[in-house]
């Protein structure tokens, strides 16, 4: 496949034009380059699927491995390095572009062999003033361009002159990618009613003696279903002591009675991602200390989103759940003294772990800066971001009484900043503890009868 699937020529002319304008501030005489994502080797010839980086997506709408885009100010020009067509390597490896569809399908202004990077970065790198890419993300392209710079440096006596200032072109693709346009909206509503079935259906597959890669499975199996060609990143499907590793990712552990389950887990729809968690029980009922751990848990992500609006911070959302997750330590006796000391001296840090929220787009922790010179970025409309609080209690957590050892709470939804407040766009994935309990009752019933 060689386009994105929501791809719109005009509309990635339009991303283009904001990057040429934002890097015209630097000086006329620019280039910006952008390099694809690189192919991942798994084993021998066999390869990681690939995945084309989001700010190349996001720029050029091209999802073809070996391509590099570059922005010139003159015109300003629009090139894609790609490969050429092979009607060989097409019949092993899939179609391409190549030269001419990156041309008429892809509105370059110029297009050449992938091949011939090396020469073209310093023919490009000539004359010009400003060059931008992503510094330090892809340590080959670097030095691809550092060599091509140096080439470039001797040709003064030719009237060549070479760049001398450097920008970070990542920073500039990040600040537009963080807030999303109606149309990204528009997908990210998709992808979160998909990610609501691929939930629902783990949910209801969780009968003890199924392992949690039977969940992983259903999870896979709706969210294909609906319409999503990949997963936003690795599910998490963690049972009991599992809940506590952040980033679990075996998934094969046996499910038993009793146990909570932890399910983050979300689809990726035309690149972009959603990301969810909800914790059920394996059994009709969570315990009194489960339920106890999910009450609070909630509470503390009601109390975040009711800061959410223009204006606010993450900060402002940490603290909110932080607040009440401190207070519920405390009356629950798992934390002793005062709100003050526990948020103070971070005593609650063990139990929480993380902070409670990170951009949603493209990535799953996508674009956008958290902090300005030590000040926290202010919410705008059109952010999205996660809130997700937790908490955890490994097994062997001496400090907690028994009855808590081995839980592990998350629930994460994924919010829209509007101009007032926010919109959930993962509200419709059951969470009230009653509403979980109904339909685990419900599908431990449907099992049964099915066994019979
Ligand atoms: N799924 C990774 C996260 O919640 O940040
Ligand atoms: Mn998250
Ligand atoms: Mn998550």
């Amino acid at each position: 496949m060689a386009l994105t699937p929501s791809f719109d020529g005009l509309m990635h002319a339009r991303r283009r034009a904001r990057v040429v304008e934002a890097l015209g501030a630097e000086g006329s005489r620019f280039l910006a380059l952008l390099p694809n994502a690189r192919v991942f080797p798994r084993n021998s010839d066999v390869e990681h699927p690939y995945r084309t980086n989001s700010d190349f997506a996001w720029l050029t709408g091209l999802d073809e491995c070996e391509s590099v885009a570059a922005l010139t100010g003159d015109g300003p020009r629009f090139e894609l390095f790609v490969r050429p067509r092979n009607a060989e390597r097409e019949q092993w490896d899939g179609l391409r572009s190549g030269l001419e569809g990156a041309k008429a399908r892809f509105g370059a202004h110029r297009a050449r062999s992938i091949d011939d990077l090396d020469e073209g970065l310093v023919e490009l790198l000539g004359n010009t003033d400003v060059v931008a890419w992503p510094m330090g993300r892809d340590a080959s392209f670097d030095t691809r361009v550092l060599a091509a710079l140096a080439k470039v440096r001797l040709k003064q006596r030719l009237k060549i002159d070479a760049p001398t200032r450097f920008v970070d072109l990542s920073c500039i693709l990040h600040a537009m990618r963080w807030k999303k346009d109606p149309g990204e909206v528009a997908l990210m509503r998709r992808a979160a009613a998909i990610t609501a079935r691929g939930h629902e259906a783990a949910m209801a597959a969780a009968v003890s003696g199924r392992s949690e890669f039977h969940l992983e499975a259903a999870l896979a199996h709706a969210f294909r279903e609906g319409g999503s060609r990949r997963d936003a990143y690795e599910p998490i499907v963690a049972s009991g002591p599992n809940a506590s590793i952040l980033h679990y990712r075996e998934n094969d552990r046996t499910l038993e009675a009793g146990d909570l389950v932890l399910i983050d887990a979300g689809c990726e729809l035309d690149f972009y991602a959603s990301d969810v968690t909800r914790t059920f029980p394996v059994s009709e009922r969570f315990t009194e200390a489960q339920a106890a751990i999910y009450d609070l848990v909630l509470a503390a992500q009601e109390a975040a989103f009711a800061v959410i609006r223009p204006g606010a911070t993450l900060d402002d959302v940490h603290f909110a759940s932080l607040n009440v997750l401190g207070q519920g330590l405390l009356n629950l006796g798992i934390l002793h003294g005062t709100l003050a000391a526990v948020l103070e001296q971070d005593l609650h840090k063990p139990f929480t772990v993380h902070r409670t929220s990170h951009w949603l787009g493209l990535d799953v922790h996508d674009a956008g800066i958290y902090y300005r010179r030590g000040e926290a970025v202010r919410l705008e409309e059109g952010c999205v971001l996660t809130v997700e609080p937790g908490l955890y209690f490994r097994p062997d957590d001496a400090r907690v009484d028994e009855k808590y050892r081995g839980i592990g709470v998350r629930i994460e939804d994924d919010l829209l900043v509007t101009g007032t407040g926010y919109e959930n766009l993962t509200a419709a994935i059951p969470k009230g503890r009653r509403a979980i309990e109904t339909l685990r009752a419900a599908s431990l019933h449907e099992s049964r009868s099915l066994a019979r």
